[in-house]
């Protein structure tokens, strides 16, 4: 395929079909380099990122970095107390600053050690005194759009786009009820998964292969697409007779289910996409999220984070009762790493004609238009 013929919209007829009648992506959306630098310039540079919660970052100076494609961040808490993100390069010679997360009183680059505040303004420069028309005031770092909803912090990379309550649309109405701004995160694990980032968010979108990749610990569920507006989707997924799906079957304890819920809230698990590539989990009893990162056409990382409403925290048995919830996690996520990765595998087969679709694959179907719909 030449550059010119990848992007000929007749190549993408047969997913542009309704559901019932579409087939897949073809093969070469999940690992041609080509494809994958153009999802990055119309997706990934325009779109909003979630990075973390707020409650992550509680005092001045504490900080967290997100490794976005179109380039790596720093969220860090500066000392008026307001959230920032910068990019995470020096000014002099574009050395990155911070890794991680943590907690600092300036930003010390590594290399010369130029010394910025947490509001990214250049404080020192040593060993600059002789260099003609350097201004310190215009060296600050640079800054990156940043907005927030319940405490969920996002970025954006353009200056220039729609905000993020408008990205949003609906769903901040829609899980009032769960309370998000409660919500503290307790836990954050990170995966590299060997597959296009487009498999891990397909995935999440569908109940289908839950009774085989999960057959021992999840189990069969049954699920439902809800209409959304904006730019998310959303799966309710939920299992008769059962409060949480939170937890492994095997579990004895739980956490408090949400008495602001109503009765059918308080049966359903919400799986979200927020586009591109952040899942949230709203489900009766806590939260999670799952935080694409492209790292290559056939490399990702994911980003798991637990989160739970305050007062469940403050329960005496929480640390004991909260293991159920990591044992779930710990348990059925790498079963979905190593199913997208096996799916990347198969993706080697040149010319692999495109595949059809279930009828519980709405979200993974609809996932594809909106990327076609960003990239042709
Ligand atoms: S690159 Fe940062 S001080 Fe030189
Ligand atoms: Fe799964």
């Amino acid at each position: 395929m030449t550059p010119t013929d990848l992007f000929d919209p007749g190549h993408y007829s047969e997913v542009r079909k309704p559901l019932l009648e579409a087939s897949t992506l073809p093969p070469w959306c999940y690992t041609d380099p080509l494809f994958y630098q153009r999802e990055i310039e119309a997706i990934f540079s325009k779109g909003w990122c979630f990075v973390g919660r707020e409650d992550e970052l509680p005092n001045a100076g504490d900080y967290l970095t997100y490794d976005g494609v179109p380039g790596p961040i720093i969220v860090i808490r500066s000392e008026s107390g307001e959230i920032k993100a910068f990019f995470n390069s020096c000014r002099h010679r574009g050395t990155r600053l911070l890794s991680g997360k943590g907690s600092t009183r300036q930003i010390v680059c590594p290399y010369h050690s130029w010394v910025y505040s947490c509001d990214g303004e250049l404080h020192r420069a040593p060993g600059m005194e002789d260099t003609l028309h350097f201004e310190k005031a215009t060296q600050h770092l640079l800054r990156v759009k940043l907005e927030q909803w319940a405490g969920f912090l996002f970025i954006r990379y353009t200056k220039t786009g729609p905000s993020l309550n408008d990205w949003l649309g609906n769903m901040p109405e829609f899980f009032a009820g769960h309370t998000p701004d409660n919500l503290r995160c307790v836990r954050r694990k990170s995966f590299e998964v060997q597959c296009n980032w487009k498999f891990l968010i397909e995935n999440a979108l569908e109940a289908y292969h839950t009774g085989s990749v999960h057959r021992t610990t999840l189990g069969r569920q049954q699920s439902d697409p809800i209409p959304t507006d904006g730019e998310w989707s959303c799966l309710r997924v939920y299992v008769a007779g059962k409060k949480t799906i939170s937890v492994l079957s095997d579990a004895r304890d739980s956490l408090p289910i949400n008495a602001d819920l109503s009765e059918e809230e308080s049966m359903s698990t919400f799986f979200t996409n927020i586009y591109p590539c952040t899942q949230f989990v709203f489900a009766p009893d806590s939260m999670w999220w799952l935080a694409v990162q492209p790292l290559g056409p056939m490399a990702s990382r994911l980003e798991v984070g637990s989160c739970f409403p305050a007062d469940s925290i403050a329960h005496p048995d929480f640390q004991q009762r909260v293991q159920a919830y990591f044992r779930r996690l710990d348990t059925a996520t790498p079963e979905d790493n190593e199913i997208c990765e096996a799916q990347q595998g198969g993706h080697t087969v040149e010319n692999r004609p495109q595949g059809r679709f279930s009828s519980e694959e709405q979200l993974t179907h609809t996932l594809a238009n909106w990327v076609l719909d960003r990239v042709l």
